[in-house]
């Protein structure tokens, strides 16, 4: 039995989850959007159209598997998933909470690898699928006074990595796409609004079009930006003790 193709975007009510809803529409997806915010996915369904809106904490043990249970109870296939939902925290490890950390770490970890889990077998099934993972380019190397974050994004980039090698033959393409500082809400969920980082940002648009066009293409990974892709190139070069000092030194 096969269903009514659609694009599922994760973290949908704002930033690059908004970029990648409305790109994904203009090329004729059908679209299911979720975050915890109704009211901006609603707006943005009226505006692009064959948007369908899952108001839901992914935080929460089982979400994930009730979203893609509902998605698959109303007929529809998810053909494309776009693991975007995550958020960072600025601080020394000690400093920030404990909770916000966790939360931090089931949604941009643990969330994001059940919905890997939960989709793949049946992408695999049909031979066509397209699995987008947001990692960041904090991936490349440890953070410190973001030491969570960088970790979380690190396990990202690794698990894609590692999927779109077991994807091989099997019809599904699997990207981690790898943003560097984007103008999103992102820096101020982080407590970051004020830091160097955000004053870097790039807008969000050409970021999901990389990522987008990265997925279609079935690269591994995909760094948007000329900068990006050279400062994520370093950890090849330096002394892993540089990077993390360097990194120390920008303080998110
Ligand atoms: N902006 C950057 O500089 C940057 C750089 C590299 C990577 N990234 C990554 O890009 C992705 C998108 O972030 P963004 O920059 O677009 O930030 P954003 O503007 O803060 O958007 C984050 C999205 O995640 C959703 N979300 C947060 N907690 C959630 C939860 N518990 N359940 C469901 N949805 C939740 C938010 O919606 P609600 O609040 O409505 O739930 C929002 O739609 C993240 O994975 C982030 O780590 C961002």
């Amino acid at each position: 039995m096969s269903g009514r193709p659609v694009t599922l975007v994760t973290g949908a009510s704002a930033g690059l989850g908004v970029e990648f809803a409305r790109l994904c529409a203009a090329r004729g997806d059908e679209l299911v959007l979720v975050a915890r915010r109704r009211e901006p996915m609603e707006a943005l369904a009226a505006q692009i159209g064959k948007a369908h809106v899952f108001a839901a904490d992914l935080v929460v043990p089982g979400a994930a598997a009730k979203l893609i249970g509902d998605i698959e109870s109303l007929g529809f296939e998810i053909e494309t998933l776009i693991n975007n939902a995550g958020f960072g925290l600025s601080g020394r490890f000690e400093a920030l909470p404990l909770d916000r950390q966790t939360q931090m770490i089931d949604l941009n970890v643990r969330v994001l690898t059940e919905l890997c889990r939960l989709v793949l077998p049946r992408m695999q099934a049909r031979r066509r699928g397209f699995l987008l993972n947001v990692a960041s380019t904090a991936a490349f190397q440890p953070g410190p006074n973001m030491a969570v974050y960088y970790a979380s994004k690190a396990y990202v980039l690794s698990l894609t990595e590692a999927l779109h090698e077991e994807a091989k033959g099997t019809g599904v393409h699997v990207t981690a796409l790898c943003p560097g500082p984007t103008a999103t809400e992102f820096f101020d969920v982080a407590g970051a609004a004020d830091g160097k980082l955000a004053k870097l940002a790039v807008q969000p648009r050409a970021v999901a079009e990389a990522g987008l066009a990265g997925v279609a293409r079935n690269k591994a990974i995909v760094v948007p930006g000329r900068m990006n892709k050279v400062t994520s190139q370093a950890p090849r070069f330096l002394p892993r003790g540089v990077m993390r000092r360097i990194v120390a030194a920008i303080k998110a």
